[in-house]
């Protein structure tokens, strides 16, 4: 209630693109939905769209599902020349005249409608190249229904916001919601995107169509996954087959995929199960790294390059490491050089500005301590 009172109404501009928004305590009960703080994740999205229009050369049919102020769908509309036909929607009446106002503030048209959003694509004769599902917390109540209305080669954007689920700060709603087991380890944030993308391609799987991650990340209070979507009974068993368990072991801080859950050692936790395969697409990354001209989304997008060429599923958070070594933290570009010089793999994550990736083992880190 507080929140609604004190919100006012104001113009800005992110991107190239202009909107009237809410601005207040950002929480749900404002009157229209808008988080300023999710500009970075916006101006992604509009450069991901334009790489995907070069994948599938053709322009693009997009849903922005769960629209609030239309921020995401209009600035894909105005900003990524991608866009053949947007449809914008939102349960909120007055979400809804706010996307009408911000469409004719940039003289842009769309179909805009104002319906539950199941309602919505279970009524809809349209297939679409790019959903964007942007939820309260979890998309589950939006995943069946929009995973139907994908073509052949379209892709699924989702935001969580529930990540106490997913870090396992809350195991039992990791469990309950994701259907894995979720627990607090130094690589909890990973594990959150892995978990997560074993959940939808889940869901995918129980309509044949095999959902490949092929752009995520983890950022400030949110988890983004961009899945691509191919039909058929075969490209989805493989991509099931990329589904383990983790067993960590909290002594050695040594982790290992394993197929059965009834296999790990006393001193291992269980984690899992989770997708255990690459959570980019190199060729995207590719393109949108073409497409971008910031320097902070440069850096970015070239850190989850990095990533991508490494196989593992998790990563070393050094704090961590020095804390139980009793050691101090050296410098990670020093370790990086080092163990690259030895033949390894190593990067940083875009997760934490203190973790490696590598395909080293801990024993071989912790020598570099
Ligand atoms: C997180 S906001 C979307 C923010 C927007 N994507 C942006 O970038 O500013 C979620 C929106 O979903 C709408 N919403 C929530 N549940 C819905 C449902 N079941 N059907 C349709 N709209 C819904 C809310 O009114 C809210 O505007």
């Amino acid at each position: 209630m507080k929140a609604r009172m004190s919100a006012k109404k104001i113009k800005i501009v992110e991107g190239r693109t202009r909107f009237w928004v809410y601005q207040g305590e950002i929480t749900r009960k404002l009157p229209v939905f808008f988080n300023p703080d999710k500009e970075f994740d916006r101006t992604l999205s509009v450069i991901f769209l334009k790489a995907l229009k070069k994948l599938l050369g053709r322009d693009l049919i997009v849903l922005d599902l769960l629209s609030g102020s239309g921020a995401r769908g209009i600035r894909l509309l105005n900003e990524s020349n991608a866009v053949e036909k947007l449809f914008l929607n939102d349960f909120n009446p007055r979400a809804v005249s706010f996307i009408k106002k911000n469409l004719e503030l940039n003289e842009l048209n769309a179909e805009v409608s104002n319906l539950e959003a199941n309602e919505f694509l279970i009524n809809t004769r349209q297939y679409f190249d790019f959903i964007d599902v942007d939820p309260f917390g979890s998309c589950n109540p939006f995943l069946e229904n929009s995973i139907k209305r994908l073509k052949n080669k379209g892709v699924l954007a989702i935001t969580i916001t529930d990540c106490g689920a997913l870090y396992g700060t809350y195991p039992k709603a990791g469990f309950r919601k994701y259907h894995s087991i979720v627990r607090r380890t130094p690589f909890s944030h990973e594990l959150g995107l892995r978990v997560l993308a074993k959940h939808v391609i889940e869901r995918g799987s129980e309509q044949e169509i095999a959902l490949e991650p092929i752009f995520s990340h983890q950022t400030r209070h949110y988890f983004r996954m961009y899945f691509q979507a191919r039909r058929g009974a075969s490209r989805t068993d493989k991509l099931l087959e990329k589904i383990k368990f983790l067993a960590f072991n909290q002594k050695t801080l040594e982790t290992r995929l394993i197929e059965k859950e009834f296999n790990i050692k006393k001193e291992e936790i269980l984690l899992g199960p989770l997708f255990a395969g690459n959570l980019q697409n190199k060729e995207v990354l590719k393109l949108m790294l073409e497409y971008q001209d910031e320097k902070k989304i440069e850096k970015f997008l070239k850190t989850l390059y990095d990533e991508a060429e490494i196989n593992a599923v998790s990563f070393y958070e050094l704090p961590f490491i020095a804390k139980k070594l009793h050691k101090n933290v050296p410098k990670i570009d020093f370790l990086i050089k080092k163990l690259k010089k030895k033949g390894y793999k190593a990067s940083r994550t875009h997760i934490s500005g203190q973790g490696i990736k590598t395909n080293a083992s801990i024993k071989e880190l912790i020598k570099l301590f």
